[in-house]
């Protein structure tokens, strides 16, 4: 069985007329005007309960999509034991059917189901049908795809034999159960931690944040319609903690794949630290989690490229991405023309809700993050520390929305330098343009994450010096570039520090913590 070789898949334009855009067009108002019921997944069934939740949209917060059915302690169990249930067939299964299951269903996607996956995603999300794209239809079949690639070359690495000695390595799957718990921000993250884990022979508990269920459902549906077996992945909607409780002390949990905030992961950690004696196996913990990403311009930087990486590296789907810039340095000689593009750039942004496709920013995802961020913009109208160059501005009357918003601080370490806001906001800070090597360490030491940071520069030993100099503050590292918008297989995606376990999603290293090697040694 050869996996075909992956190839990227193309972004679609929706540009005005185009089939693509028609069809989202309808399938989205479709969408929106009937109402959902989503049910759990445990083994092969639909779990329905009493508590209802409302579906939200964050642009129309009055306008319900459906309702999904909360789950509580029983259902954790349920999922767990169909999960057990399942994993000796699914072990079992050779792997390339297994992988020809996710196969599909990427091409699934890539055809008959995009524009359904891209409406769940802009309506529950309140993504635009650019931001959708590269997420819900193309990162994550590029995750499928890539990642069956990857599952064949971790297959055939095997030792060396010598005559009369025959060695093997298998690839076991884990000893137990994985747990998948998913952010809200990306539908692809959301597809890939459950679907990585279950490509190597695993099965899943699968918890998706209460904000992007309507796109997990989609997710689901799509990997049964591709053959996906009873069982392997079982989809709940159980408050955290109550999940949490059940799992991390259940013997046969074997592996967190995680994304989400640096706190709810190191709480887990935690847990799962003080439970250690209760596991079969040493679980596999791996997690990618928040980020106070930075675009630090030299004195030589093209102003023009620096302002447009940071008005689209910072307020792409409003600044909700893990590696949206939102911290920048920028030299003082630099400083007057980059402010004007960017100033410029803001300004002609459009923002409102994602069915009109030239709205560049929709709505935050949820009230608590609305207020969280709309906190730190009354804190910086107050302070004498920063001062407000554009946006600032926020309504939650319809919808969660939040201005973009540029801070000029003349503090580098004023909070919003170094907090994840996890909102459309940017801090810059203007430094002497002959301080770009302090400059170097102040960004270095600002934050305690490292995820991902930018570096703009026409000089070649200032691009050298920054690389040496920031080599871990970031694990995806962009030259003359925004630092968002990382591809499967060329950028693989993860950082260190406060940041996560680095463990690359959509890259060989990643599937590599799904299994558990055997060394076979036979003497004939
Ligand atoms: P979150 O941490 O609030 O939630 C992540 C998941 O954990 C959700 O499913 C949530 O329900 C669950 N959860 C929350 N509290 C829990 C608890 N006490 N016990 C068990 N589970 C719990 O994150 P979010 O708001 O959904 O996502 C945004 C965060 O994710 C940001 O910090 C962002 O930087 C990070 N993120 C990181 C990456 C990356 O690759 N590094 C990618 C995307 C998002
Ligand atoms: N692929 C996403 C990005 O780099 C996580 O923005």
């Amino acid at each position: 069985f050869k996996v075909p070789t992956p190839v990227n898949e193309p972004v679609k334009s929706y540009a005005p007329g185009s089939p693509e855009r028609e069809e989202l067009q309808r399938t989205y108002k479709e969408m929106k005007s009937k109402e959902v019921d989503v049910p759990m997944y445990i083994g092969g069934d639909l779990v329905r309960t009493e508590k209802k939740h409302p579906l939200v949209q964050p642009h129309d917060h009055q306008h319900i999509l459906g309702y999904f059915h909360e789950g509580e302690a029983e259902h954790v169990e349920q999922a767990i034991n169909a999960a057990l249930a399942a994993r000796e067939m699914w072990a079992n299964m050779g792997w390339e059917h297994r992988a020809s299951i996710f196969l599909k269903a990427a091409d699934l996607l890539a055809g008959p189901w995009r524009a359904r996956m891209n409406a769940a995603t802009m309506l529950g999300q309140s993504k635009n049908a650019y931001q959708a794209e590269i997420d819900s239809a193309c990162e994550l079949i590029d995750f499928l795809r890539f990642n069956a690639q990857y599952a064949t070359e971790i297959y055939q690495m095997q030792p060396e034999s010598s005559p009369g000695v025959w060695n093997r390595m298998e690839h076991r799957p884990l000893e137990g159960f994985v747990f998948a718990l998913t952010p809200f921000n990306f539908t692809a993250i959301a597809g890939n931690l459950p679907a990585s884990a279950a490509l190597m022979g695993n099965v899943v508990v699968w918890k998706p944040a209460y904000t992007q269920i309507y796109a997990a459902h989609v997710i689901m549906e799509l990997l049964l319609e591709a053959g996906l077996p009873e069982g392997v992945i079982n989809l709940i909607y159980v408050d955290g903690p109550t999940a949490g409780d059940i799992i991390f002390s259940h013997p046969d949990f074997a592996g967190i794949h995680f994304t989400g905030s640096t706190a709810v992961f190191q709480n887990i950690w935690k847990t799962i630290g003080n439970n250690i004696h209760k596991y079969k196996t040493y679980p596999r913990i791996v997690g990618e989690t928040g980020g106070k990403d930075f675009i630090l311009a030299h004195p030589s930087a093209d102003a023009k490229g620096l302002a447009t990486a940071i008005s689209r590296g910072a307020f792409e789907y409003q600044g909700q991405k893990c590696s949206a810039a939102s911290r920048a340095y920028i030299p003082s000689n630099l400083w007057d023309e980059v402010k004007a593009y960017v100033q410029e750039d803001v300004k002609s942004f459009k923002m409102g809700p994602p069915e009109d496709f030239s709205n560049f920013i929709n709505a935050v995802i949820d009230e608590k993050s609305f207020d969280k961020i709309a906190q730190y913009l009354d804190n910086a109208k107050n302070s004498p520390e920063v001062e407000i160059i554009a946006g600032g501005g926020y309504d939650k009357s319809k919808g969660y929305f939040i201005e973009p918003t540029v801070l000029l601080s003349h503090n580098p370490q004023y909070v919003t330098m170094c907090e994840e806001i996890f909102g459309p906001v940017i801090t810059i800070y203007v430094y002497d343009e002959n301080n770009f090597e302090d400059t170097l360490q102040l960004v270095n030491e600002t934050s305690p994450y490292a995820l991902t940071g930018a570096i703009f520069s026409r000089d070649r030993y200032a691009i050298e010096t920054a690389a040496k100099a920031l080599s871990h503050a970031a694990g995806n590292f962009y030259i003359n570039d925004k630092p968002t918008g990382a591809v499967v297989g060329q950028q693989p995606f993860g950082g260190s520090r406060a940041s996560g376990t680095n463990d690359k999603a959509g890259s060989m290293l990643n599937l590599l913590r799904w299994v558990s090697a055997r060394s076979i040694k036979e003497t004939f």
